[in-house]
């Protein structure tokens, strides 16, 4: 499955829920969190019980529940384990801690295992106990999957700048993209609030690709088609990694360990990156975008 383009819709927002079912965002994430005021969390748990009546076959929406010790998880959680999402996207995730309370209220009411969480990381604690965070994914019956990040909360937390290209957040972006490849887990990165300035978006989405990460999160229908395509293998690269696999699929290079190919270097290990973008390219041209 793709991540290229994670679209946050306020569940509030019933109107916009129902047009999510005309995008071709890979994944749809149904916010009760920030961007539903206090005042109409019911209606909105109500909106989405009535858009999960509607989806038919389009896939499930991830939803964004309130935090464990807010007012209104308890609700959140029935809905959640009454609606089955995707997965559950927690926010503020500051420690292991926040994830094994969820997870454990998920045991305790015979959730279905194969219902996962998704850690947001907007905190400084949460920045500073990423490799723990991350470690909880390779523990057996993991649910953890996804780490989010959230830079609007980051630079509320900390004081640091949010400028277009983030530069005083690179090492902590960094950083995450770290912990989720040690623990094989799905790395989002954050949100463009400028919904209107698509080459600037076009620009920071490579330098997500670039950063190492799965997709990015997104706010606006607009930005759909720009996080899909920069997310999506290039002909260039796919034509360049077709050539790699048939290079050490020839007679005289298949017990090699490495070759040369057009003045390049090319290792075994460079083989099994071109595997990984060509599956990569067939998900992501079967009928996606
Ligand atoms: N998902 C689905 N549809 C959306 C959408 C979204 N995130 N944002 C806007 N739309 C729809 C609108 O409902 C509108 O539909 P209509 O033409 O049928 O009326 C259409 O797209 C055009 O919207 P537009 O007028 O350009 O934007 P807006 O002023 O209504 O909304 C925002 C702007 C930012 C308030 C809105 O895009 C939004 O709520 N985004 C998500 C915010 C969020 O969830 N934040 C939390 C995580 S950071
Ligand atoms: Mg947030």
């Amino acid at each position: 499955m793709a991540h290229r383009s994670a679209l946050y819709v306020p569940a509030a927002n019933r109107r916009a829920l129902a047009k999510t079912l005309d995008l071709q965002a890979d994944i749809v994430i149904a916010d009760l969190e920030d961007a539903v005021g206090p005042e109409e969390k019911d209606n909105a748990r109500q909106n989405l019980r009535h858009h999960f009546q509607m989806l038919k076959g389009s896939a499930k929406p991830v939803i964004r529940i309130n935090m464990t010790s807010s007012e209104w998880f308890a609700d959140d959680l029935a809905l959640c384990l009454e609606l089955q999402p995707r997965a559950i996207l927690l926010p503020k995730v500051n420690s292991p801690a926040d994830i094994r309370d969820l997870d454990q209220f998920l045991d305790d009411a015979d959730c279905d295992p194969e219902l996962k969480i998704w850690a947001m990381i907007e905190t400084p604690r949460g920045i500073l106990n990423i490799t723990a965070i991350a470690e909880l994914g390779l523990t057996p019956a993991r649910r953890l999957e996804a780490f989010v990040v959230g830079t609007n909360d980051l630079a509320k937390e900390t004081g640091v700048a949010l400028t277009p290209f983030r530069e005083h957040m690179h090492p902590w972006l960094m950083q995450i993209v770290l912990a989720a490849r040690a623990a094989g887990l799905i790395a989002l990165d954050g949100v463009s609030n400028d919904f209107r300035d698509l080459d600037a978006l076009e620009e920071q989405c490579r330098q997500s690709v670039n950063m190492g990460f799965d997709g990015r999160t997104i706010i606006h229908p607009a930005q759909v088609d720009t996080a899909n395509r920069v997310f999506s293998p290039s002909k260039d690269e796919v034509a360049s990694a077709r050539a790699i696999v048939d290079a050490f699929e020839r007679e005289e290079n298949r017990n090699k360990g490495v070759i040369a190919l057009n003045g390049k270097m090319v290792e075994r290990l460079h083989r099994d990156m071109a595997l990984r973008l060509l599956a990569r390219a067939t998900q992501t041209t079967n009928g996606e975008s």
